[in-house]
């Protein structure tokens, strides 16, 4: 009994306990013999053994109860700990992927559009000449079209070499006012440090009925959207020549590295350009359509921009898809 008792409470597996149990309460087990004792007792003894008996069925039936009530709790513990999960660990998979610094920057400038109402507008990536040149006052053979190295299809169809062409696309498919801008992809046979056959623009677009828009709206827009991208610089119009735009205008920062004073970035002369814009020229809204208007157009080129914000020497750099280069702009 003593033994049993004893095995009971070292016995450390629900399997062990069960076996137990049917040696304690089973049809062979202790207490089916001792209860047939009983038979051959009379009176009192008989008595006092049934007595004691119940008392010993008692005790180990509670004893069984507890210890299996341990093992259960033990058993579910080793489980538990057996499955476990450290969610801490590293799994060995690569953390997950980021923007490229090219699209974190477009997407910059177009928050900054579209929380000023500009609309988004988009464009074919291969365009006919009358998009990417005629209506934009460059007939053919004028000597501005230089200015633009195209890649040309056989069938006269080109690669857009510039997103200027949403301006007409926009204007022939709707009424003024327009409001817009269109990011997208342009391509020029160019490659070298700071040219890739492959960029990308934002263009943008304000065209009004009579003469509301004026050289100073252009101005003012554009100064606070250059501060709003690089901070506390200064801005300063420069006249310039674009075919589609007149007045024109390219925009310098005050060189973001020197803060002006003059570096080997920005040649030693404390500017930075980032833009062309202008006041539409009019034989624009004539291949259009558009009468008693007024507007401004600016673009930019997205690249340059992203190699500005982030201190980025060589454009190249930007396509190689290398990812040391690309994990450093993660956030
Ligand atoms: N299309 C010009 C280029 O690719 C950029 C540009 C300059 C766009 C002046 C404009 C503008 O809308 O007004 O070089």
């Amino acid at each position: 009994m003593e033994e049993l008792e004893k095995s009971i409470e070292v016995c450390d597996s629900i399997r062990e306990l069960e076996k137990l149990r049917v040696n304690v309460f089973g049809k062979k087990g202790y207490f089916t013999a001792e209860f047939l004792k009983l038979k051959e007792l009379d009176g009192e003894d008989k008595r006092v053994f049934a007595n004691e008996l119940n008392k010993k069925k008692d005790f180990f039936t509670e004893l069984l109860n507890s210890k299996k009530e341990i093992l259960e709790k033990d058993e579910k513990l080793q489980l538990m700990q057996k499955d476990a999960v450290d969610v801490t660990l590293l799994n060995g998979v690569k953390s997950t992927g980021s923007l490229h610094p090219v699209m974190d920057t477009m997407d910059k400038i177009i928050e900054y559009f579209t929380a000023l109402n500009f609309s988004i507008e988009d464009g074919p990536l291969i365009e006919d000449d009358f998009h990417n040149f005629e209506a934009l006052n460059l007939p053919k053979h004028h000597p501005a079209r230089d200015m633009q190295d195209t890649f040309y299809f056989k069938d006269s169809m080109l690669l857009r070499t510039h997103t200027s062409p949403v301006q007409v696309r926009t204007m022939l498919k709707q009424k003024p006012p327009v409001r817009m801008i269109c990011p997208g992809p342009v391509f020029r046979p160019d490659l070298d440090l700071t040219h890739t056959p492959m960029f990308h623009q934002i263009e943008g677009l304000v065209v009004e009925e009579g003469k509301k828009v004026s050289f100073a709206n252009l101005k003012s827009i554009l100064e606070e959207f250059l501060q709003y991208m690089f901070g506390d610089v200064k801005v300063r119009f420069r006249p310039s020549f674009f075919p589609f735009t007149e007045p024109s205008a390219e925009v310098d920062i005050s060189c973001i590295f020197c803060g002006g004073n003059g570096c080997r970035v920005c040649s030693q002369t404390g500017w930075l350009e980032v833009l062309g814009c202008g006041i539409v020229d009019p034989n624009v809204y004539k291949a259009v359509g558009y009468k008693n208007v007024s507007g401004y157009a600016f673009g930019l080129g997205i690249e340059r921009f992203a190699m500005l914000l982030h201190k980025i020497p060589d454009l190249r750099s930007l396509f190689e898809g290398d990812l040391r280069l690309l994990e450093q702009f993660k956030c």
